[in-house]
């Protein structure tokens, strides 16, 4: 097992990406601790891997380090961190989101990770180092439009997560991000830009090289081995897991 003794945190751990992440961390041995401000969500996740439930909103402050203490008092440590909850406006011309939709879409998928780093990094300096994921899009390298203030967070996220790299490479904290592109979690129909049909997946998967969309698993997947120590030399890495859609 590859995260064998490992502890890690995955936010938005109830759903799409964050729940199948902690699915496969923990059949590759860790344990994790399962946040989400969906507290059902979070609460069945965790019982189904045996890990620990955490119900949290990742844009207040306080909450992400109640959350931090929690994992650290129930593990001892933590390892890994993976700030993977994220919510996009929908999309649609420019003009139509409001300020409101604005501020909360740099809420949760950016002042989340200006938190979490505030909370996870002095105990990171106590142990010696760890391993912080955020999860980017597709959308912050090559963005389409109709999502322009989302698209914009994820580019914030990708150039946060270099700039944390080279800040905290003298801890021994690696820093990478994971960059997807569409897949069919609870947030497909804002990407797709309206129903979910046959000729909407196949409009959009005309423009990914591989000719498909990204799985659950292809994130799972790529997320085990950054959080790994087979990743242990790589940091400030935008690790695209999109069949070649940025090409
Ligand atoms: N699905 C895609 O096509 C796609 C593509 C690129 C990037 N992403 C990114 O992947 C990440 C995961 O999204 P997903 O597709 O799995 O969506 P999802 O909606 O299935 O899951 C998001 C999870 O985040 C949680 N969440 C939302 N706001 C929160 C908050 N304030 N505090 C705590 N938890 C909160 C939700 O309850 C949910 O469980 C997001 O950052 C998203 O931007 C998704």
């Amino acid at each position: 097992m590859r995260l064998n003794g490992k502890t890690a945190l995955v936010t938005g751990a109830a759903s799409g990406f964050g729940l199948q992440i902690a699915t496969r961390f923990a059949a590759e041995g860790a344990k994790v601790a399962c946040v989400d401000i969906n507290a059902d969500g979070a609460k069945a996740i965790a019982d189904q891997i045996g890990g620990l439930a955490l119900t949290c909103d990742v844009t207040d402050g306080g909450q992400v380090r109640d959350c931090v203490e929690r994992a650290v008092g129930d593990f001892g440590q933590l390892d890994i961190v993976i700030n993977n909850a994220g919510w996009s406006h929908p999309n649609g011309p420019l003009l139509d989101v409001d300020y409101d939709a604005f501020r909360k879409v740099y809420a949760i998928n950016v002042d989340s990770i200006f938190h979490m780093t505030h909370a996870v990094v002095p105990h990171w300096r106590d142990i010696g180092g760890g391993v912080m994921l955020n999860v980017g899009s597709t959308a912050g390298i090559r963005p389409r439009p109709g999502l322009t203030w989302y698209n914009s967070t994820k580019g914030a996220v990708h150039l946060m997560t270099k700039s944390l790299a080279v800040d905290l490479a003298p801890d021994k904290i690696r820093v990478c991000a994971l960059a997807p592109v569409v897949s069919a979690t609870a947030l497909l129909e804002t990407f797709l830009g309206g129903p979910d049909t046959p000729e909407a997946r196949e409009r959009f998967v005309s423009t990914i090289p591989l000719g498909r969309m990204c799985e659950p698993t292809d994130m799972a997947s790529a997320a085990v081995f950054l959080a790994s120590d087979e990743a242990n030399f790589l940091t400030g890495v935008i690790l695209e897991i999109d069949g070649g859609r940025t090409i």
